[in-house]
């Protein structure tokens, strides 16, 4: 079988460099473009930090900037998470461009991409899911086409880590996010519910960097101010979300699937919550028919997990 073409969506984002470094390095994954959205910080940045990121490490993968706001009315346009993962978006480790405005080009990249390889493309989209949801509002056809779509979002079983309600990538587009989960084709989320137990301890991140050469290096380098903000919180490492969907892509069988139709709130107090109906239930559920049922991981062999990122971003 030949290798899984990939498009990654993301908002680098600290987490999002290791995911991007573990796509990368995979010799199963073809990786054919980046698309960026706003997020972790403004999309000029992310972008910029995308291609910082793959300059760094000699990979000439197409960047192709995207939403710089969300689908969803009246979501704040300049709150970024800057004490997570600082003002710059990569921990406040140097970059040396200057951010650039640009035209838009993530969904209609997202659109042709789909297209121009029926039945292989394999979305991992790792931000909000703005890019998406306007790719399938420029073309409803991409549904049938693309392979399947795995984000990194959503806390079905567990409370939010933005609100107590939402998840940060979902309550920052989620009207978005209720497009992507309510379109024909196949989306599996990994959400906090396991991305809150994939933990990499502080040695562990010091082991990886040092046996994972200099690319490893940058990711444990701009990592620091991530993980100083756990340490405010008591613990000692840092949590790495969107590299667990990477992970998925090669590695399904360490994830446990449920299954249902999902809808996302997006006004009101639990605004970006991910709410799977389960099945057997019985009540009025017409804000879920209709819908396909989509994939959640709300399990999964967490240290097996780790073990790999581990494996593949030190070979
Ligand atoms: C998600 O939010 C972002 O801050 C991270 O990069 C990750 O994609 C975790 O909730
Ligand atoms: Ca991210």
């Amino acid at each position: 079988m030949g290798k899984q073409k990939v498009i990654f969506d993301t908002d680098p984002g600290v987490d999002d460099a290791l995911a991007l470094l573990y796509l990368l390095r995979h010799p199963e994954i073809d990786l054919l473009g980046v698309t960026t959205v706003f997020g972790n910080a403004p999309v000029t940045l992310t972008t910029r930090n995308a291609r910082f990121l793959l300059r760094s490490w000699g990979q000439p993968v197409p960047v192709h900037p995207g939403a710089a706001a969300a689908l969803t009315p009246d979501m704040p346009q300049d709150d970024f998470p800057v004490h997570i993962h600082g003002r710059n978006g990569l921990g406040d480790h140097p970059v040396p461009d200057q951010p650039t405005d640009e035209p838009e080009t993530a969904s209609q990249f997202l659109v042709d991409t789909i297209r121009a390889h029926p039945g292989q493309i394999r979305v991992l989209a790792v931000g909000r899911m703005t890019n998406l949801a306007r790719a399938l509002q420029i073309a409803p056809d991409i549904a049938d086409l693309v392979r399947d779509v795995v984000i990194m979002g959503g806390a079905f079983r567990v409370p939010g880590n933005i609100t107590p309600a939402a998840e940060a990538n979902i309550w920052g587009d989620p009207l978005a996010a209720d497009i992507v989960f309510g379109a024909d084709w196949r989306v599996t989320a990994i959400p906090l519910d396991l991305t809150t137990r994939t933990f990499m301890t502080r040695p562990m991140l010091a082991r990886l960097a040092q046996e994972g050469g200099p690319d490893m290096q940058l990711v444990a380098d701009l990592s620091q101010g991530y993980v100083g903000f756990y340490k405010r919180s008591g613990y000692d490492g840092m949590l790495v979300h969107d590299c667990c969907a990477s992970v998925f892509l090669t590695d399904p069988d360490l994830f446990t699937l449920t299954e249902g139709e999902v809808r996302v709130p997006w006004e009101g107090i639990a605004l970006g919550t991910t709410m799977m109906n389960p099945t057997d239930r019985q009540g009025p559920l017409d804000a879920w028919a209709d819908r396909p049922r989509q994939a959640a991981a709300l399990d999964g062999q967490a240290e097996a997990i780790l073990a790999r990122i581990a494996q593949i971003c030190t070979a």
